[in-house]
């Protein structure tokens, strides 16, 4: 499984890719304000496009997603256009794009986010396919040929907790049988869990033989990370809180203090 750094932080970036361990990083129009606001505090001149270009570059090749903040299918398409023109040299973003960008039943643009991907697949322009709550918007997202489709697993826990009026603790595990209450199983519409929600992606996408690959999105502790990848999500993308928890153990501080203590010192002196 790929992991991506979800975060717009650049120094969260540069040091997951110093550890070698990052293939991509998501951002979004959040992750974008809090990293412009902790960053604007030394340097209140900073220049986006700059900031960006080094983003991309310590990327080296690999994903980035940069998100459209217009909601209507004309905006959305071109701002798609000129965020690929500003930064295409790169050779490595990725436009995000919602999977519906209206904001109410009632409103009409509900397949404007499915059209926009469609015309910049036509385009060649890459796509990753955000805010999937359903199998369904994945099966449609991948249709319209976005390269990823982001499941938001941590949201789905949070939305099937507050909808059956249970406290939500949002980086507590979620147990991916799902939770019950009075017997039953918590679920929305048949997704029992936010990792439920990952899996029945990767079967769609996988019976079908969709290039279009899984990115599990809204993860918030190092549990649904393993549990994206027992699920066969392609990718997972993580805070970087979550990457830095996840060599973790108390046994393994506890093995290094104890064979630390057991060194001999002529294995030292041979093998340094
Ligand atoms: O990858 C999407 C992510 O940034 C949303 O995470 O924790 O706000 O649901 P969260």
């Amino acid at each position: 499984m790929k992991i991506f750094i979800d975060s717009a932080d650049i120094d969260e970036i540069k040091q997951a890719y110093e550890w070698g361990i990052a293939d991509g990083v998501t951002t979004n129009p959040s992750l974008l304000k809090k990293a412009v606001t902790k960053h604007k505090k030394k340097n209140k001149n900073l220049n986006l496009k700059n900031y960006i270009n080094q983003i991309l570059k310590i990327a080296k090749g690999s994903p980035v997603s940069l998100e459209v903040t217009e909601t209507s299918k004309t905006g959305m398409l071109k701002q798609a256009k000129n965020i690929h023109k500003l930064f295409k040299s790169h050779k490595n973003v990725y436009i995000k794009i919602p999977i519906n960008p209206a904001f109410k039943e009632s409103d009409t643009t509900h397949f404007d986010g499915i059209t926009v991907i469609k015309q910049l697949t036509k385009l060649k322009i890459k796509t990753n396919c955000t805010l999937i709550f359903t199998p369904e918007q994945a099966l449609l997202a991948a249709k319209a040929g976005a390269s990823f489709v982001s499941p938001f697993a941590g949201r789905i826990d949070d939305f099937i907790r507050v909808s059956n009026k249970l406290k939500v603790d949002k980086t507590a595990h979620y147990p991916v049988w799902g939770m019950q209450k009075k017997d039953k199983t918590l679920h929305d519409n048949g997704i029992v869990s936010g990792i439920d929600l990952v899996e029945q992606c990767v079967t769609i996408l996988k019976h079908y033989n969709f290039k279009t690959q899984v990115l599990a999105a809204s993860l918030r502790n190092t549990r649904q990370v393993r549990e994206s990848a027992m699920v066969g999500s392609d990718i997972a993308t993580l805070p970087f809180t979550v990457i830095k928890e996840m060599l973790k153990h108390q046994k393994t501080y506890e093995g290094m203090k104890n064979f630390t203590k057991d060194i001999v010192p002529e294995y030292v002196k041979l093998t340094k």
